[in-house]
């Protein structure tokens, strides 16, 4: 799957965004290994803080679903700014995906290519093992 389709899948994730405060919709779209993608989308809350971004959303079903082995990222957002990932959404994503791993982010009609390491140089790490 390329770049583009994975960020399509998001476009369409973000159609279902619950973002009546904000009025930001954003989507994510998550590539397994084994090929398969969850999406997913922002929803807030009216106690602000309860939101859960597009890309938790999207990282929660899919190790709900038993996957978690992790190809990409694609994320959409209804306007601007770009949908870089916020400082929660990067230390998660950290648990289960490396340095390496490939995160797009739709800005106008293009993406930016980013890696995690990039988004969030030195993660944080027990160093235990667990990962
Ligand atoms: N948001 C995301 O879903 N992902 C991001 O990468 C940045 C922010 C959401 C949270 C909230 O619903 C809205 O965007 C405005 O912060």
């Amino acid at each position: 799957m390329n770049p583009n389709e994975l960020i399509d899948m998001a476009s369409q994730s973000l159609k279902n965004a619950h973002a009546p405060y904000s009025n930001y919709r954003v989507g994510a779209a998550l590539l397994c290994a084994d090929g398969t993608v969850f999406a997913g989308c922002n929803v807030e809350n009216a106690s602000y803080g309860l939101t859960n971004c597009a890309e938790r959303t999207a990282l929660f079903a899919a190790v709900a679903a038993g996957q978690t082995n992790f190809t990409a990222l694609a994320i959409t957002a209804s306007g601007e700014p770009a949908p870089f990932p916020c400082g929660a959404c990067r230390q998660v994503l950290a648990e289960f995906c490396g340095p390496d791993f490939p995160v797009y982010i739709k800005q106008a009609d293009e993406y930016a290519a980013t890696t995690l390491g990039e988004l969030l140089p030195h993660a944080f790490d027990l160093g235990n093992g667990q990962r």
